[in-house]
């Protein structure tokens, strides 16, 4: 169709140009019109200027006068006619419409056309007359405007006519017209060069400035973002990635193995999602590992260290239930993983014979029984990393808090102590938010308890930092997004997720 359209446009301008395309090509959809001259036009084969104007057609009314004349005229017409005097009466029979012969009585009396004779009676007073509101009305059927804009406004007052918008293209030849669209060739091929066609085809030029084709791709979303930023910072900081596939953990890697007494709080219903089946998992167990560690004594050791205390401790004294501690439970944090990879850093040896210093960082999902509101959800991510080394200070953690925070363009960092039950002593950190004009929490942290390190086979001089943070608040405020639903969940603008730009973490 559009084929056909092209060349009737050219056939029509090798006739005659300009043309007008509401009047050569009436009823073809505006987008069509207009893609075919586009075409053309980027060829210099058409040029073409789009008019808008406005184009008046006759009511029914309008149409009846453009037939039929005035009603003045059809009155005057009636009374010259008859060569006589007529009354009302008789003028309405000769016109044949009672309407029409009133209002063109008075019309025609006004025009001076007719006049009063005897006995009430109208007769003609002149020998001829001009129906201009029926000629102009023609011309308007025809033309569909009208020079004098004034009459037109009457016209349309008087609802003799209506006018609407319409938009055409006046078409002109442009420099490079021509009877047959020539193709254009986008590719040089082979076979071009190797039949010489080349030299006689013609191209299509190169159009800089169209933008390229969308292409759908996937995306990533904007934590995924956010979270290759902290891999890169834990990668250059000489990191280690933990394996973070278990959404599953026993309370005991969960908790019991933190040192987290079986009464604490955080364990409780309202905090934690427990599994309901199955319920229990199987104690840690050689055969379920690939290390074929000895999970027994790990076991045991837990059980005495909580229940009368163990490593310089004197523990929580209060009857430890192996039950509780295999009850399934969605991780709370990932701490769980960092303290089943430092239970496996027991058994490395270095080159001193002892466990080697290790560096571990893992990002993912921990769930927490929460009140869902702007900034809370019932699951999150949790960025989490662990140094373990020899000789290592309470100001050495503050010191390396320091260091990576400003690797994420955080700085002026302050410390709070705090109280987690794994770490001694352990510190909330704080930074300065320049848009909440105040201190907000950033990270807790600490130096995980002897209770914790030893039980697990960690040597007495070895130390191990900790801490973690939500991979959500920094990914927020680098997005400005102010309800956590925003981000997560199915509320989440999928337009949102396919155009938001990669972030920088304004490192330093
Ligand atoms: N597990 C802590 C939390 O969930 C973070 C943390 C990790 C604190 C390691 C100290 C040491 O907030």
């Amino acid at each position: 169709m559009s084929g056909d359209l092209t060349s009737q446009v050219l056939n029509a301008l090798d006739k005659a140009e300009p043309i007008l395309s509401t009047e050569t090509f009436p009823g073809v959809p505006f987008a069509e019109l207009k893609a075919v001259l586009d075409r053309l036009g980027s060829r210099s084969m058409v040029e073409y200027k789009q008019l808008e104007r406005e184009e008046a057609t006759l009511e029914p009314e309008g149409q009846s006068i453009a037939d039929n004349g005035s009603h003045e005229a059809r009155v005057f017409e009636a009374l010259s006619k008859a060569m006589k005097a007529l009354t009302v009466q008789e003028i309405q029979a000769a016109v044949g419409d009672k309407n029409v012969a009133k209002f063109g009585q008075g019309k025609a009396m006004q025009a001076k056309w007719i006049a009063k004779a005897e006995g009430g009676k109208f007769a003609a007073a002149v020998d001829s007359i001009k129906d201009t509101t029926r000629e102009q009305l023609q011309i308007i059927q025809k033309e569909r405007t009208l020079p004098d804009a004034k009459v037109l406004a009457d016209f349309k007052k008087r609802k003799l006519i209506k006018t609407q918008k319409v938009i055409s293209f006046s078409i002109t030849k442009g420099p490079k017209f021509a009877l047959e669209l020539v193709k254009e060739e986008t590719d040089l091929t082979e076979e071009m060069l190797a039949t010489g066609s080349w030299k006689t085809a013609t191209f299509k030029p190169y159009n800089f400035n169209a933008l390229g084709a969308d292409q759908h791709a996937g995306a990533l979303h904007p934590l995924m973002k956010v979270r290759h930023e902290f891999r890169n910072i834990f990668f250059e900081m000489g990191f280690e990635e933990m394996p973070t596939d278990h959404f599953v953990e026993s309370g005991f890697w969960n908790f019991d193995a933190l040192f987290v007494p079986q009464q604490h709080p955080a364990r409780d219903l309202q905090d934690t999602f427990y599994i309901s089946d199955p319920k229990l998992a199987h104690k840690p167990r050689a055969e379920d590992s690939e290390d074929k560690k000895d999970y027994d004594t790990y076991f045991e050791n837990i059980k005495q260290v909580h229940e009368n205390g163990k490593y310089g401790s004197i523990g929580y004294r209060y009857p430890w239930a192996e039950d509780e501690s295999l009850r399934l439970v969605l991780r709370t944090h990932t701490t769980a993983i960092s303290t089943a990879m430092l239970h496996k850093l027991a058994d490395k040896r270095g080159l001193d014979g002892k466990p080697p210093p290790a560096r571990y960082f893992s990002i993912d999902r921990v769930f927490r029984n929460e009140t869902v509101d702007a900034t809370h959800l019932a699951e999150f991510h949790q960025v989490e990393g662990v140094i373990a080394d020899y000789d290592l200070t309470l100001g050495g953690l503050m010191e390396f808090m320091t260091i990576f925070f400003k690797k994420m363009g955080i700085e002026d960092l302050r410390f709070k102590p705090a109280y987690n039950p794994y770490t001694e002593p352990s510190l909330e950190i704080f930074s300065f938010h320049k848009g909440l004009n105040k201190l907000v929490e950033i990270g807790n942290s600490g130096m995980f308890r002897p209770e914790m390190l030893e039980a697990m086979g960690l040597p007495g001089d070895m130390k191990v930092y900790g801490w973690g943070l939500s991979l959500e608040r920094p990914t927020m405020i680098k997005y400005g997004i102010s309800n956590i639903r925003e981000l997560l969940g199915h509320k989440v603008d999928l337009n949102f997720i396919e155009r938001n730009p990669a972030v920088r973490l304004d490192k330093s």
